[in-house]
C-alpha cells in the first residue's frame, strides 16, 4: 500500500527489512516523504532503496542529512596511507587503496576492517551511538559480500522471563579493543588509550516506538559489575539468541542499493568474499542518536510490564 506521499513498503523478510519504493534518493526529499521515511524504519529497522546507480557523495550526505544529524569524527586507527574517499563525512567500507588498488592482505585497515564480520551495531564505542547508517555500493565482487541485518527487538521479544529478568539494568562497556581483539588485531599504545570503553545499556527503549530491544554488539566486551567470564558468556549467549536465522535478513547487493538500518534496533556484519581479488567498494553516512543511548532507557518506567 502507498501512504499519502506516495512511498510504498516491501517486506523483504518476515521480521524486519522492506524494500523502499516510490522515491528518487538522489534528489532532494521534502519533509514529508523524511517523514515517511522515518515511519519505515520505524516499523522494519531496515530499509533498501534500489536505485540502480551509486550515489555521488553530495547526493549521499545530501539524503542523509535530510534525516537527521551526521555523527561527528572520532579517532580513526593509525594507518599508513591516506584517505580515499574526498571527504571524512563518509566511511570508506572497501577493500581498497588511495589510489584503488586492492589492500594487500597484511595491511591495517584491511585487518581492522575484517572486524565488520564480526556481528556489531555501528559506534556503540561512542558516547553518543549511531543512529541510521546507509551504506551505498559502488563495486560489489562477483559472489559474497552480503550484508546480514538481525531484528533485536524480535530477539528482546523471544527472550523468557527470567532472561529479561536478568538483563533489563545490566551496562555493557563498548570498545573496539574487544571487537578487533577477538580478531587478534594488534593495536598501538595510541589506540589502546584512545579507545576507552564506554558504557551502554543492554537494553533499549525506542524512543518513538516504544519498542525494547536488546542492544549487542560485538564491541561489547564487559559488563558492569560483573565478572569477566560471566559478562562473556552473557554476551555470548545473547548474541547467539539475537542472531538466530529467524531473526536476520541477508541483503544481496546489487550496484546502486542503498541500505539504511536504525542500529539502535539491529545489528549486521558482512559476508566473507573474495578481498585479495576483487574489489568491493561501498560508502556509508551515519546519523547520530543525538545523546546517550544510557539516558533515555533511564527514562522508561518499568521493563518487566511492558511487553
Ligand atoms: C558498515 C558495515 C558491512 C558490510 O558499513 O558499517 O558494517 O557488509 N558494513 O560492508
Ligand atoms: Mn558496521
Amino acid at each position: 500500500m502507498r501512504n499519502p506521499v506516495g512511498l510504498k513498503f516491501s517486506p523483504l523478510h518476515p521480521v524486519l527489512a522492506a524494500e523502499c519504493k516510490g522515491v528518487d534518493i538522489s534528489a532532494p526529499i521534502s519533509p514529508e516523504v523524511a517523514d515517511a521515511i522515518h515511519d519505515g524504519m520505524d516499523q522494519y529497522g531496515v530499509l533498501v532503496f534500489r536505485q540502480g546507480k551509486a550515489l555521488t557523495t553530495e547526493q549521499q550526505l545530501r539524503f542523509t542529512r535530510s534525516l537527521g544529524e551526521l555523527e561527528g569524527l572520532y579517532t580513526k586507527i593509525e594507518a599508513e596511507a591516506g584517505a580515499r574517499l574526498e571527504t571524512p563525512l563518509l566511511s570508506d567500507i572497501s577493500n581498497l587503496t588511495p589510489g584503488n588498488e586492492l589492500l594487500p592482505a597484511e595491511d591495517r585497515k584491511r585487518q581492522f576492517q575484517m572486524g565488520n564480520r564480526l556481528w556489531h551495531s555501528d559506534s556503540s564505542y561512542k558516547k553518543i551511538p549511531a543512529k541510521y547508517s546507509a551504506l551505498c555500493a559502488h563495486v560489489i565482487p562477483p559472489s559474497g559480500g552480503e550484508t546480514e541485518f538481525a531484528d533485536m527487538r524480535a530477539a528482546w521479544d523471544m527472550l523468557d522471563d527470567v532472561m529479561k529478568e536478568k538483563v533489563k539494568g545490566l551496562t555493557a562497556e563498548h570498545s573496539r579493543i574487544f571487537s578487533k581483539g577477538t580478531l587478534g588485531f594488534q593495536f598501538t599504545e595510541k589506540e589502546l588509550h584512545d579507545f576507552v570503553p564506554m558504557p551502554q545499556p543492554l537494553v533499549r527503549t525506542h524512543p518513538r516506538t516504544g519498542r525494547h530491544s536488546l542492544y549487542l554488539s560485538s564491541h561489547a566486551g564487559r559488563i558492569v559489575g560483573w565478572p569477566l567470564p560471566e559478562a562473556l558468556m552473557l554476551l555470548r549467549e545473547l548474541t547467539e539468541h539475537a542472531t538466530q536465522r529467524e531473526f536476520v535478513y541477508r541483503h544481496v547487493w546489487r550496484v546502486g542499493d542503498v541500505v539504511m538500518w536504525d542500529n539502535r534496533v539491529t545489528m549486521h556484519r558482512a559476508q566473507p568474499y573474495d578481498d585479495l581479488k576483487y574489489p568491493r567498494d561501498m560508502r556509508r553516512s551515519t546519523l547520530t542518536s543525538g545523546a546517550p543511548a544510557l539516558a533515555y532507557t533511564e527514562t522508561v518506567p518499568d521493563l518487566a510490564t511492558a511487553a
